[in-house]
């Protein structure tokens, strides 16, 4: 594990909700933010995956809540903010990390393959700003993180559908910064490149695939998790107090130069 360049301490008192934050990037944001201060609160659907993460994380040390949730609905999630609320007083930091993916050609997408994806990976995150505003709006040291993706920074085959959802996301991301900066909230993203050990790249980058990535990518490997929540750590930090609207790409270089023809997707 690489060491953090943050006082242990830098985000003590901040409490944060983390959706999808029981495995994967997400799970590793959470333990990065709570390695360095920060409350956490879990949110997914899988419960089994909740109270082992959750029972985990407090074996090293961390304060861990969760509540199982679907963030496509907004009621759901309001309950779940309230939750929040009701464990640790309030919240301060909202990290959207929920989201679902997979290979398909745009040409046997079903409808409702499409709407599956835009509506949690969006909507979802839609939902959770929306739900956790009034508690943000109430703290000191308030910011929402986004996770994003490079997708849709020109067009990635096989992905039209997360592409699409991952653009909405930067775009409520630039949004919601201008709405809510005057009132003291940041609003941020972190866009992962090919990160390792993940199921985003056992569903996206399978066989040969991840060689043909990772040959592609100026730094020549895929990226840690570790290495995204050192981002997250420093977007939700005081370090980051004038940043706000801003999309930080976590991809070494893969964005520019890593991606994939349609035909070398299709060939594996
Ligand atoms: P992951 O472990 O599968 O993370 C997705 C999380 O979202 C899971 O914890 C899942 O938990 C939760 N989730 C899915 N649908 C949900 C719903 N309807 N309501 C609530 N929670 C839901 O995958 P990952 O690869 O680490 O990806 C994490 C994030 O990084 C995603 O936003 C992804 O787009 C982004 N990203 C990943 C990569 C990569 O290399 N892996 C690259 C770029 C961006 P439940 O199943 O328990 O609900
Ligand atoms: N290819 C094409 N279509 C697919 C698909 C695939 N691999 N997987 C699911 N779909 C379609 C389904 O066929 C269905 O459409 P239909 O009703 O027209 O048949 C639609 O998507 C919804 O599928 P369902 O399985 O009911 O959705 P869900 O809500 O149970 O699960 C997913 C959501 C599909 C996104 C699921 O993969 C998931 O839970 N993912 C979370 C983890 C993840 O994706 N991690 C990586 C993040 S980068």
């Amino acid at each position: 594990m690489t060491t953090s360049v943050f006082r242990p301490d830098v985000l003590k008192g901040l409490t944060a909700l983390v959706t999808g934050g029981a495995s994967g990037i997400n799970r590793g944001i959470s333990e990065a933010l709570g390695r360095h201060g920060a409350r956490l609160f879990l949110i997914s659907r899988n419960e089994e995956r909740l109270q082992r993460a959750a029972s985990e994380m407090t074996a090293q040390g961390m304060t861990v809540g969760y509540a199982v949730c679907d963030v496509r609905d907004g009621k759901l999630v309001e309950a779940a903010v309230t939750a929040c609320q009701e464990k640790f007083g309030g919240l301060d930091v909202l990290v959207n990390g929920a989201a679902g993916n997979f290979l398909a050609p745009a040409a046997s997408l079903s409808s409702n393959g499409f709407k599956t994806v835009v509506d949690i990976d969006l909507n979802g995150t839609f939902n959770a700003c929306r739900a956790a505003f009034p508690l943000l709006g109430q703290s000191k040291s308030a910011c929402i993180i986004n996770v994003s993706a490079t997708l849709h920074y020109g067009a990635t085959a096989l992905m039209l559908h997360a592409s699409a959802a991952k653009a909405g996301v930067d775009a409520l991301t630039r949004n919601l910064a201008v709405e809510w900066g005057p009132l003291g909230i940041r609003v941020n993203g972190i866009a992962p490149g090919p990160i390792d050990g993940t199921e985003g790249m056992a569903r996206l980058a399978p066989g040969g695939i991840k060689e043909k990535m990772v040959g592609r990518i100026p730094l020549k490997r895929f990226g840690a998790i570790e290495e995204i929540g050192h981002a997250a750590v420093f977007l939700a930090s005081d370090g980051a107090a004038f940043i706000s609207g801003h999309t930080l790409v976590v991809d070494g270089g893969a964005w520019m130069t890593g991606r994939l023809s349609l035909e070398e997707m299709a060939e594996g």
